[in-house]
């Protein structure tokens, strides 16, 4: 089946770099008017839109902050720029342990990572119900499934959004909207170059992954343009690991 996106909208959250801007990327190849975000009208958000090309635009959000998410949406919904693929990537990580978090550092996780999607979804669904054509792609973590030392909360906050995604998956099938997780494992993006920049730590993760390398950010956007895309119109309420095997 061809993968034409054209006449389409996506929103892809936490685009101006790492996944999301592959993903936004890709979209846009395949056709779509690509809405890219981040937290600050930064370059980086800028030339993302720039080497989409014409059509995006760019929005900016923190996801920590509620009234900035509702404001997302309204100004979504007042400029017809309701999405008819919502790619729910954004995401704050930060390494704390079960015995020495901050309830202050929970709140602000799961805010960010999980409320956030929540209020999108709210705001947004009952529109793009109305398109009887939707997809919600959430970017989740191999995190979700597999617990890590010190990535409680944030795996928590994964594992929280896949029971979401399925939720929003049950409710929305009727109204031709499928909604699907990725499960990304180690991909090289600013979020984890430093801690990969370790040589001797970054031997020692590679040699727990079946494949014995990190992924691309270009083999998520693959994935997700795939789901994006008429090919999978009956897949829903799924998870698939993007992981070179690690979850097995
Ligand atoms: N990289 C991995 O190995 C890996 C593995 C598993 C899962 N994931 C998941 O994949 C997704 C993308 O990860 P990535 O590595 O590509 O991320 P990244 O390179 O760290 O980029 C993060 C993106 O999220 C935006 N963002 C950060 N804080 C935000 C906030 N408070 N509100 C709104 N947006 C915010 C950033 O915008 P600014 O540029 O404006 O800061 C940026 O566009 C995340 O959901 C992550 O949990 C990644």
């Amino acid at each position: 089946m061809e993968m034409n996106l054209s006449g389409k909208t996506a929103l892809v959250t936490g685009s101006s770099r790492g996944i999301g801007r592959a993903a936004g990327l890709k979209l846009a190849t395949l056709g779509a008017k690509v809405i890219f975000h981040g937290v600050t009208a930064s370059e980086k958000l800028a030339s993302a839109v720039a080497e989409a090309g014409e059509g995006s635009l760019a929005l900016t959000a923190d996801f920590g902050d509620m009234v900035a998410v509702a404001n997302l949406a309204d100004t979504l919904m007042e400029r017809s720029l309701v999405p008819d693929i919502l790619v729910l990537n954004a995401s704050v990580q930060s390494y704390t342990g079960l015995g020495n978090f901050e309830s202050e550092e929970f709140l602000r996780m799961f805010r960010t990572n999980v409320e956030s999607s929540c209020i999108l979804l709210k705001a947004l669904l009952p529109e793009m119900r109305k398109k009887a054509w939707g997809r919600v792609i959430f970017v989740g973590s191999i995190n979700g499934i597999q617990p890590a030392p010190r990535l409680a909360i944030y795996g928590s906050a994964k594992a929280a959004l896949m029971n979401i995604a399925k939720t929003a998956a049950l409710e929305n099938a009727p109204y031709g909207i499928t909604v699907n997780t990725i499960l990304p494992g180690v991909i090289e993006t600013d979020r984890n170059a430093a801690a990969l920049s370790n040589a001797e730590f970054a031997e020692s993760l590679k040699a727990q992954i079946p494949m014995h390398r990190f992924g691309t950010v270009e083999e998520c956007a693959e994935l997700i343009a795939f789901l994006a895309s008429d090919a999978a119109s009956y897949i829903t309420g799924d998870e698939i690991p993007i992981a070179g095997g690690w979850q097995v």
